[in-house]
């Protein structure tokens, strides 16, 4: 091994030699400013004691962190393939990218993927298809108590805030949802300037209370009312959590509290500003329920729901017995999957906590038939929601209408360099430097949002129609198959014991009873 060095050390030397020779003077002249350089750094490596790798392997070693540093584009431009790149394959990237462009999207020479893996899944088409639908469908979210009901896309932006993404990325995605008609949600994040478009708003609060805090970290009902009261603002939002980290807080250092963020979340500059991982409004299912009853109040009645990420059943249940008992239901809820993105979190969350969208879909679905609520609370999905077909596939089992996050980002540009946490996105997506956003052009990248939305939802709409169905009421879980051994196929109805509405409340099928009998509304089962 020292052997290498010393010949690869010698070798350079003699090739620097050689060109220094060639140059004549000034190149010996470089060649000393090189080499003192790099002598500056070995010494610096040898002498600090944080990396171990510098300081066995001076100046070489700084090629590790560089290699490092673009892990994310070298696996992209020369190892993934096709179909195994994560999170999103680069065929999917490409459908997001070529549709957003508006160029030709279609795929020569038959599917790359192996149609007779475990896990494969594919939608039961008709042999007698259907012509699409006309328009795309809107999903209308408003319950009994709803006075200001909204009518929904079936695909929409999901909640990203304003200093998780750049001001540039977050006025393309608003106006690209004002061009195209679908719903923005702000994320934790509050309204920012960038957010006032024209794009309809989705208002999400989080336990920081971000644009309705009072000065000690509460709820302030007196300003989310006169947000809420904003024509923009279309519905409101209550976060609990998010599938890529569910069961924690967020913390925003003060040096990132810029005046325009200060503004925006009404917080001090300068101070570093806590969302605790809990809400202090409510602490049972109960209280939850009764919570948003009163956000809906004070937002003049516009729809009112709350966002999680499913942790067991029997909560999801001690939510609806609490629906049950005080009569009072969210508009919508948005379930969040363990397969859905951040702009960072503790790799453990993302990888092991929280329920994957199928399963929490699932028990949200059914929870919410066999409480006999369904038709009272619509149900919005995310969670690598990119393509027609997902979308096909989540209102299937179960959601109305569906959110995405990350496509959305693609949409705007985002490469999946995963560096959102660093302040230095390649493309000015997720970064508040100015230099960095300048990549990002509001206009074009408008136009690639609502144009990547539109042709989804075309699509989708497609493939109901290939699929023999006039509207996406008509989807049911058996029109999803998934191989789940060699020669093995089942649908997604042999996953799940059918529920019939208000169920629960009479005969609870055998699987759900000890579960619907622990769930208490007074009470969140550790
Ligand atoms: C950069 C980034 C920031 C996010 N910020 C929020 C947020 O403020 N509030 C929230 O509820 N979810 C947030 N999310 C989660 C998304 O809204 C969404 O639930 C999740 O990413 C799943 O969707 P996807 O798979 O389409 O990305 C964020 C996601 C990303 C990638």
């Amino acid at each position: 091994m020292v052997r290498f060095w010393v010949l690869a050390v010698l070798g350079s030397l003699g090739l620097v030699a050689v060109l220094a020779a060639a140059l004549g003077g000034v190149g010996w002249v470089l060649v000393a400013v090189v080499l003192l350089a790099l002598l500056g750094v070995a010494v610096h490596d040898v002498v600090q004691t944080e990396h171990a790798i510098l300081r066995n392997y001076p100046v070489l070693g700084h090629m590790r962190f560089l290699m490092e540093g673009i892990r994310p584009e070298l696996q992209q431009y020369f190892i993934e393939r096709n179909y195994d790149g994560r999170p999103f394959d680069r065929n999917t990237r490409s459908v997001i990218y070529q549709r957003a462009k508006g160029e030709n999207e279609e795929h020569p020479f038959g599917t790359e993927r192996d149609v007779y893996e475990v896990g494969y899944e594919y939608l039961v088409h008709s042999t007698a298809p259907v012509p699409p639908m006309d328009t795309p469908p809107r999903v209308r979210i408003g319950g009994p108590d709803c006075t200001q009901p909204y009518d929904m896309a079936l695909l929409n932006v999901s909640a990203m805030s304003f200093g998780s993404l750049s001001a540039h990325a977050v006025e393309a995605l608003n106006r690209g949802a004002a061009a195209g008609g679908f719903a923005h949600d702000t994320g934790e994040g509050a309204i920012s300037p960038h957010h006032r478009h024209g794009g309809d708003l989705v208002w999400e609060v989080r336990s920081g209370y971000f644009g309705c805090r009072t000065a000690d970290g509460g709820f302030d009902e007196a300003e989310f009312a006169r947000k809420a009261a904003d024509p923009q603002v279309k519905m409101t939002h209550l976060k609990l959590s998010q599938g890529a980290k569910p069961g924690i807080g967020g913390v925003l250092p003060g040096g990132k509290v810029t005046q325009e963020i200060a503004e925006t979340r009404d917080v001090p500059v300068g101070q570093t500003v806590i969302s605790p991982a809990y809400h202090q409004v409510f602490s049972t299912p109960r209280e939850l329920v009764l919570f948003i009853g009163r956000m809906r109040e004070l937002a003049g009645g516009k729809p009112t729901g709350f966002k999680l990420c499913v942790g067991s059943r029997t909560d999801v249940l001690a939510i609806c017995k609490a629906m049950l008992e005080e009569q009072v239901t969210p508009d919508f809820v948005t379930v969040d999957g363990a397969e859905g993105g951040t702009g960072a979190a503790p790799g453990e969350y993302s990888d092991h906590v929280g329920m994957p969208l199928t399963e929490g879909l699932g028990i949200v679905h059914q929870s919410l038939v066999g409480a006999g609520l369904r038709d009272r609370v619509a149900i919005g999905a995310s969670g690598k929601v990119a393509t027609g077909v997902d979308l096909v596939k989540r209102i299937l089992q179960g959601a109305d209408y569906t959110n995405a996050a990350r496509a959305m980002m693609m949409a705007v540009g985002c490469i999946q360099a995963q560096s959102c946490h660093t302040n230095t996105c390649p493309t000015g997506v997720a970064t508040q430097d100015p230099r960095r956003q300048r990549a990002l052009v509001v206009p074009d990248k408008a136009e690639r949002v609502a144009r990547y939305q539109r042709e989804t939802v075309e699509q989708a709409m497609q493939v109901v129609a290939s699929m023999g169905l006039r509207s996406f009421e008509e989807l049911e879980p058996r029109m999803l198959r998934r191989r789940v051994g060699h020669g093995v196929v089942s649908s997604y109805a042999d996953f799940t014991e059918p529920m019939r509405p208000g169920q629960l409340l009479t005969d609870p099928p055998a699987s759900w009873r000890a579960d619907w009998e622990r769930a208490d509304p007074d009470r969140f089962v550790p």
